[in-house]
């Protein structure tokens, strides 16, 4: 069976083509990034009509590139939330109206619990239970997984995600949009810094998070200093491990607390280097995995690939009756 997810919930507008026997056959990502960029953040409007752009011709290349007639898909998987509403409504209608047209089945995906699963697209030793972090541009969750559809959260941000931090303070440093990938640049060009700035909540006993305060601290100095390149990789190097410090110390203690050795770590954020290699030598006896670099941030592939799991699981339906959720059940 040959599934096609479809991501379309903020500013990347990703497809693919899932198979059941042969694993993930191909997949497509359009970035948005250059029209948001100038703005310093995703305008809900305009990613919508870039999305109702893009699908038809990325649909038409991904088929094209991989040989496959629109007529061997079987099942079309969708983000149906968390995400802004105009971008989901324009990939649920195009989902649905294409369905229907084929006279196949549609499935909704949560696109949280499609970035938690993520790295299974690649990682055949990883197995449940796990705890997973999930970093991304909007959320920052902590969650003991049991199966593919109970989860227990454990903790969360009490205010920014780690992912908007992360853009929030590249903006002040006047690095462009998406700020996670700049930052993480910045900062590789130095190997210390004068900088220790605080690691908020690393030693409260609950798995709460909160990154506003780290922002509001590294913010305020930034309008104090007068920024070069070298304070600029300055100040992203504490920066950046600062939040990797938090992220690791709560995960590990999360897996230890509930004896689980598998770790899971989602999102747009675990696509951070630093974070990678230092989870690597800091797991001890836990076992972490990461997506493919690919699947990290956005993308439809996590879409298809959840359809496939889901698909024994839930009800899935031919009707053309769209019902996008912008906010999380997660929180
Ligand atoms: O999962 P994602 O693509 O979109 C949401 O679901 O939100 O995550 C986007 C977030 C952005 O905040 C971006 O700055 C961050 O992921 N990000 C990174 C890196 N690559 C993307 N953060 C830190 N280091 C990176 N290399
Ligand atoms: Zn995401």
């Amino acid at each position: 069976m040959i599934v096609l997810g479809i991501e379309s919930s903020c500013d990347e507008t990703g497809l693919a083509l899932f198979d059941s026997e042969k694993g993930m056959i191909g997949h497509i990502v359009n970035s948005q990034h250059d029209i948001h960029g100038k703005y310093g953040g995703v305008v809900p409007e305009l990613a919508s009509r870039d999305h109702v752009l893009k699908l038809v011709p990325l649909l038409d290349q991904l088929l094209s590139q991989k040989e496959i007639p629109l007529s061997d898909i079987s099942l079309i998987a969708f983000t149906n939330g968390p995400g802004l509403l105009g971008p989901l409504l324009t990939g649920a209608s195009f989902a649905k109206s294409l369905a229907w047209s084929l006279k196949i089945k549609s499935i909704e995906i949560d696109h949280l619990e499609a970035h938690i699963f993520s790295p299974m697209i690649t990682e055949k030793e990883l197995k449940l239970p796990f705890i997973s972090l999930l970093v991304s541009g909007g959320h920052t969750i902590l969650t003991l997984v049991k199966d593919n559809s109970t989860y227990k959260v454990l903790g969360k941000t009490l205010d920014d995600s780690a992912g908007e931090v992360f853009d929030k303070v590249a903006r002040h440093l006047g690095l462009p949009y998406p700020g996670g990938p700049e930052i993480s640049k910045a900062s590789s060009k130095v190997n210390r810094s004068s900088y220790k700035f605080p690691r908020p909540m690393i030693k409260t006993s609950c798995y709460n998070f909160s990154f506003s305060g780290l922002k509001t601290h590294v913010t305020q100095l930034i309008n104090k200093t007068q920024l070069n390149d070298s304070l600029i990789s300055d100040i992203a190097y504490d920066f950046e491990n600062a939040i990797i410090d938090v992220l690791i110390t709560k995960t590990l203690r999360a897996a230890r607390e509930h004896n689980i050795e598998n770790i899971v770590i989602a999102g747009g954020v675990s696509a951070n280097e630093k974070l990678r290699a230092r989870c690597n030598t800091e797991k001890g006896e836990k076992k972490i995995f990461f997506p493919d670099m690919a699947y990290s941030t956005d993308n439809g592939a996590m879409i298809a690939y959840m359809g496939w799991l889901k698909l024994s699981k839930i009800s899935i339906s031919n009707s053309l009756e769209i019902n996008p959720n912008p906010s999380s059940r997660f929180v």
